[in-house]
């Protein structure tokens, strides 16, 4: 008899690459479906960032209590930072609940299955250590997209922004063996991959806890690997963004024009509060000096509006901030407590009105910006990587630049999905840009 799982996941790379491992790791014995009846495992991969990743994760997990009435075998497990921070707590609310699973222990999913179906209790596996050492684990060719992956370098993080919850979830910082890393991405290069994405919560401390790596000489290695056509990373800290992480935009060809950078606010006093360890000048001289090695560096950010204790004047430095770097793209969020982190014992809470007032009028802003810089593609001929058919079904294409834009592009019957190809820019929207293959 065919046994069935449905993983569905919530929240960052770091969790789509972890699904795709408990995916090959429950594989031989379950295979996938996206019909939520026929599974025999349901595993909800989830996030606590913020508190509305949170509601979505446990309004999916109310939804499959019905289920389980149905189907009293299911295994329902909880993945991700929720399970980490609930652990056991989670039955009280969730009692269909099988299986609480940390970040820590995706490993061991397949047994504590076998577990639950053989002693018919619920099983939490949330220990966290700093000895956890990530294990080699090369990924599965056959699942998975056919030309670009994730590739974890790093868990955790130590930074301790006062605002989130990541630290206690995920742990302190956790790199992984280089060897390993360059084995996972030769294993994926050799077999028809050109593109990966090195993640990690904060990528650019990679190999602090190691010290015998160091994050830019993990890039240059992993530009020696021969067939490797992009690197990509996320998530990088400003503090931790050195002038070698600069260079290698100047030196390493497969490096794509493009970096996240999150600043989260504009003014000082909120950013000390929020312990982000930069100021507002260091963070602009840095973008100024990463612009000396790579010109045409696509920035892009994330800000949190209503910081317990931002004032107007706070929030008006955030918004000259937009206008002093113009990022190309910036994801927004009004602030919300989480549990554990220190802010939500802060005094001064902006009032909820005040926030959605100030992610709008930030939104807005952001998506002039956006328009307008996107207006200065119009006329230029990019080189892309084709992903397939553009979604609106216009019979157009879809491709990426490696500044990570999309666009959407007409003038050929055929493509074949990871093929580079030349396409002239002729219009901007704001979440894509529109052109046609340029004839040779
Ligand atoms: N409230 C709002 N946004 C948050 N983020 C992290 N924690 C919170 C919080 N408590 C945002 C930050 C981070 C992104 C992934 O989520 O902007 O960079
Ligand atoms: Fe959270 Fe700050 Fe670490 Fe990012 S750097 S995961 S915001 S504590």
């Amino acid at each position: 008899m065919n046994l069935y799982s449905y993983i569905e996941t919530f929240g960052c790379q770091m969790n789509e690459r972890d699904s795709e491992i408990m995916a090959q790791l429950i594989g031989d014995a379950y295979s996938p479906t996206r019909s939520l009846s026929k599974a025999d495992v349901v595993v909800v991969n989830t996030c606590s960032i913020r508190e509305k990743a949170e509601q979505k994760a446990f309004s999916m997990l109310g939804r499959l209590r019905k289920l389980k009435k149905k189907n009293p075998s299911m295994v329902i497990a909880v993945a991700g930072c929720v399970a980490q921070q609930e652990g056991r707590n989670i039955r009280k609310r969730m009692p269909h609940v099988d299986i609480v699973i940390g970040p820590q222990n995706l490993y061991r999913l397949p047994e504590l299955i076998a577990d639950v179906k053989r002693d018919n209790e619920t099983k939490v596996k949330t220990d966290i250590s700093p000895e956890f050492v990530i294990p080699p684990f090369l990924p599965s060719i056959k699942a998975g997209h056919p030309f670009k992956r994730f590739v974890t370098i790093m868990q955790g993080c130590n930074n301790f922004c006062t605002y989130c919850v990541v630290p206690y979830t995920r742990g302190r910082e956790i790199s992984r063996d280089p060897a390993d890393i360059i084995d996972e991405i030769t294993h994926l290069v050799q077999n028809g991959i050109r593109e990966v994405t090195l993640i990690g919560q904060n990528v650019n401390s990679y190999g602090l806890d190691r010290k015998n790596a160091t994050f830019p000489d993990l890039l240059r290695a992993v530009a020696g690997i021969t067939g490797i056509e992009r690197i990509r990373f996320t998530t990088s800290h400003p503090k931790d963004l050195s002038e070698d992480l600069m260079r290698c935009f100047a030196e390493i060809d497969a490096l794509c024009s493009h970096i996240h950078l999150p600043v989260q606010a504009g003014s000082n006093s909120v950013l000390k509060r929020m312990n982000r360890k930069y100021t507002l000048e260091s963070y602009l001289d840095k973008i100024s000096k990463l612009k000396t090695f790579c010109p045409d560096i696509v920035i892009t950010t994330d800000i949190i509006v209503g910081f317990p204790g931002e004032t107007d004047e706070d929030f008006d430095q955030t918004m000259q901030l937009l206008e002093t770097v113009r990022y190309h793209g910036a994801y927004s969020f009004k602030y919300s407590d989480r549990p554990q982190a220190p802010s939500c014992d802060f005094s001064d809470k902006v009032p909820e009105d005040v926030k959605s007032a100030r992610l709008h009028l930030l939104q807005s802003r952001q998506e002039e910006i956006t328009v307008e810089r996107h207006n200065e593609f119009i006329g230029r001929t990019m080189p892309l990587v084709v992903e397939g058919r553009s979604k609106s079904s216009d019979g157009r294409w879809c491709g990426r630049t490696d500044t990570n834009h999309i666009v959407n592009f007409t003038g050929a019957d055929t493509l074949q999905p990871g093929r580079t190809v030349q396409v002239v820019i002729e219009e901007a929207c704001l979440n894509s840009l529109r052109g046609r293959l340029k004839k040779h």
